[in-house]
C-alpha cells in the first residue's frame, strides 16, 4: 500500500466569484478568500482547488482565458494571490489551481494571432479547417464537421477574415488549442512550472480527456431527429490523450514530489482511469468521472429523470471495484457544475434537509477515494428558487432557453427543466450570515442571494454542534484519524435495495459498515452482527435508521 498524502486529504473547491466579495463590487474576489481562510481551516480541509481567477473576458466565467499569467481585475492581482497562497499554506493547506487548456479564450493573444492571416507562425495553435467541400464558406451546414458544441449551435466558428472555421467545443469565444502542434504544449508546460515556481501545489485540469483529436476530424453519428452529429468519438479520450499527460508529467511535475494532479474527464470509462491514474504511467492522481452525476439525465443534459438509488450503487461499485489495486477515486457530489446535491438526490424540506445533506456527505466520504467539498456544500446549501430567465447567469443555461424557446416550447416548460438543473444552482452566493446578500457583499451580487440563507449560513452552522458544518468536520477528521477511512478495501450491500445504502470498509481487523437512508421513512436493512458495534458518525445505534439518516459503524476483528 503506497501512502500518498493526498489518500488521506479532503480537497474543497472554492468559486471565487461566489465566495465572498471584500470589495463591495457584488463579485467575489481574492481578498475575500483570505477574508474566510479561518472557515475552511476550521473544516479541516487539507487543499483548497480554485477555480479560474486569471484574465478573462468571463464569457463562462473565466473557463476562458486570456492571460494564464496574470490575475482579472474583479478577483484581484499577483500579490493578492500570493497573500492567499501563504495565508493557506501557514495553515497547512495546499492550494491547487485550475488549468483550462483545451481551449483558451478568443481574445487570448495566442488565438488573436492565429487568427490574423493563414500563414501567421500561430495559425497552426489552432483548428482552423475550410468550408465542407463544394459548399459555400460561411453558409449553414458548410461547417467542417457535423458536431454540436456542448454550450449549443455548430463547434466551428466561421471566420470571415481568412475565410476558415475554428473549432470550439464549448462557446465561441472558447477555441480549442491545437495539442498536436508541440509549439502549444510548451507553452502550456512552462505556463504550469510557473504557476509551481510560485509556489501553488497542483492543478485540476478542465476537460482534459479531450485534448487529443482523433485525425482527420470527420463527421459524427447523426441520430434521428438531432441537430448535429455526435463528435465524441472524436476528441472524447482521443489517440495521445495518455501520451500528452504523461509528457505533461515528465516536463512539469518531475522532481517535484508532493504534488496534486486531477483530471476532469466527461465520459471517461473505468478502464481508461485505471490507466490515467496508475502511478506508475505518471499521468495525473486521479479523474473525476461522470457516471453518478448523470445518473437521472436521461442521455441529455436537459432531461431529468427520477433517479434509482440501485444504479447509483451500481456506479459507484463499479468505480470502486475497478480502481481497487492500480489507481485511485476522486469523489464528489458538487462542483460549480452540477446543481445542489441535497436537492438532488436528497431532500431540502425544511424536515429533512439537515439529515439529508449529513447522510449525504457521510456516504460519500466514506467511499475509498480523495473527496471533494463544493463550497457550501458543508452548510447544506439548497438550490435555487429562479423565478424567470432573467434570474439565470450562466452560458450553457441562457443558450438553452433561447434554443428551446426557438423550437416552440413555452417559458414554463423549459424553466421547469432548468430550475432543477442549471448550472446556476450551484453559484448563487456562499451564505456567510443571514444579513442582506448573506454577508457575500455589501454591493449588488453578480447572481441573487438565495433567499434561504437567513435559514442555511455559516455563522449559525458553525454555532450548531448539531450542523451539516460540525458534521463535515467530523468526516474529514475521520479521514484523517482512521486510516482505513482511506486505505481500507470496499465492499458494496443490499445492490437491489432502493432505499438504502449499505458499504463495508475493511483494513487488517478493523471494519466499517456505512449506512445511508435515501428516503424519508424509517428502515432496517437486514444486516446482522452490527448492533454492538462503536458509533462513529450519527446519531442512533446499530442498523434501525429514521429518516434520511446515514451512520458509520465500527467494529474490530
Ligand atoms: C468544465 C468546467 O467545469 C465548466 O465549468 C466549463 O464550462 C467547461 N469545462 C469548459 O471549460
Amino acid at each position: 500500500m503506497t501512502d500518498l498524502w493526498w489518500k488521506r486529504a479532503v480537497v474543497y473547491q472554492i468559486y471565487p466569484r461566489s465566495f465572498a466579495d471584500a470589495d463591495g463590487d457584488g463579485m467575489g474576489d481574492l481578498r475575500g478568500v483570505i477574508d474566510h481562510l479561518d472557515h475552511l481551516a476550521e473544516l479541516g480541509v487539507d487543499v483548497l482547488w480554485l477555480s479560474p481567477i486569471y484574465k478573462s473576458p468571463q464569457d463562462d466565467n473565466g473557463y476562458d482565458i486570456s492571460d494564464y499569467q496574470d490575475i482579472d481585475p474583479l478577483f484581484g492581482e499577483l500579490a493578492t494571490f500570493d497573500e492567499l497562497l501563504a495565508g493557506a499554506h501557514r495553515r497547512g493547506m495546499k492550494l491547487i489551481m485550475d488549468l483550462v487548456v483545451n481551449h483558451s479564450s478568443d481574445e487570448h493573444p495566442w488565438f488573436v494571432e492565429s487568427r490574423s492571416s493563414k500563414d501567421n507562425p500561430k495559425r497552426d495553435w489552432y483548428w482552423w479547417r475550410p468550408a465542407r467541400e463544394g459548399m459555400e464558406p460561411g453558409t449553414p451546414g458548410a461547417e467542417p464537421t457535423n458536431w454540436g458544441s456542448v454550450f449549443g449551435g455548430p463547434a466551428w466558428n466561421y471566420d470571415k477574415e481568412t475565410g476558415e472555421y475554428y473549432l470550439h467545443l464549448f462557446s465561441p469565444k472558447q477555441p480549442d488549442l491545437n495539442w498536436e502542434n508541440p509549439e502549444v504544449r510548451e507553452a502550456v508546460y512552462a505556463m504550469m512550472r510557473w504557476w509551481l515556481d510560485r509556489g501553488v501545489d497542483g492543478f485540476r485540469m478542465d476537460v482534459i480527456n479531450m485534448i487529443s483529436k482523433v485525425l482527420p476530424l470527420t463527421d459524427g453519428r447523426l441520430t434521428a431527429g438531432a441537430a448535429y452529429g455526435d463528435g465524441g468519438p472524436s476528441y472524447i479520450n482521443g489517440p495521445r490523450n495518455h501520451e500528452f499527460l504523461r509528457e505533461m508529467h515528465d516536463q512539469v511535475f518531475a522532481g517535484r514530489p508532493g504534488m496534486l494532479t486531477v483530471g476532469e474527464m466527461p465520459g471517461v470509462t473505468v478502464d481508461e482511469a485505471i490507466k490515467f491514474t496508475d502511478q506508475d504511467r505518471h499521468e495525473v492522481d486521479m479523474v473525476f468521472q461522470f457516471d453518478h452525476v448523470w445518473a437521472d439525465r436521461g442521455g441529455d443534459p436537459w432531461k431529468l429523470i427520477p433517479l434509482q438509488l440501485t444504479v447509483l450503487k451500481g456506479i459507484f461499485g463499479r468505480w470502486q471495484a475497478g480502481l481497487a489495486e492500480v489507481g485511485w477515486n476522486s469523489l464528489y457530489w458538487n462542483n460549480h457544475d452540477q446543481p445542489r446535491v441535497v436537492s438532488r438526490y436528497g431532500d431540502d424540506s425544511p424536515e429533512h434537509r439537515v439529515a439529508a445533506a449529513k447522510m449525504l456527505g457521510t456516504v460519500l466520504h466514506l467511499h475509498r477515494g480523495t473527496p471533494y467539498v463544493y463550497q457550501g456544500e458543508e452548510l447544506g446549501m439548497t438550490n435555487a428558487p429562479f423565478a424567470s430567465i432573467d434570474d439565470f447567469r450562466d452560458i450553457e443555461s441562457r443558450n438553452h432557453y433561447a434554443e428551446a424557446i426557438a423550437r416552440g416550447a413555452t417559458p414554463d416548460e423549459v424553466l421547469a427543466t432548468m430550475r432543477p438543473m442549471s448550472r446556476d444552482n450551484a453559484r448563487t452566493p456562499m451564505q456567510w450570515d443571514a444579513t442582506e446578500h448573506a454577508g457575500f457583499t455589501t454591493g449588488e451580487p453578480w447572481i441573487a442571494v438565495n433567499p434561504n440563507h437567513t435559514e442555511i449560513n455559516a455563522r449559525a452552522a458553525r454555532a450548531d454542534p448539531d450542523s451539516v458544518f460540525h458534521h463535515y468536520r467530523r468526516l474529514i477528521e475521520l479521514r484523517h484519524t482512521e486510516p482505513v477511512v482511506a486505505h481500507g478495501d470496499f465492499t458494496m450491500l443490499l445492490g437491489d435495495d432502493e432505499r438504502v445504502y449499505a458499504f463495508t470498509r475493511r483494513l487488517d481487523d478493523v471494519e466499517l459498515l456505512v449506512l445511508g437512508n435515501f428516503s424519508a421513512s424509517p428502515a432496517t436493512p437486514a444486516i446482522d452482527g452490527w448492533d454492538d458495534a462503536d458509533v462513529l458518525i450519527g446519531e442512533g445505534a446499530g442498523v434501525v435508521l429514521g429518516p434520511w439518516e446515514g451512520r458509520v459503524l465500527k467494529r474490530v476483528g
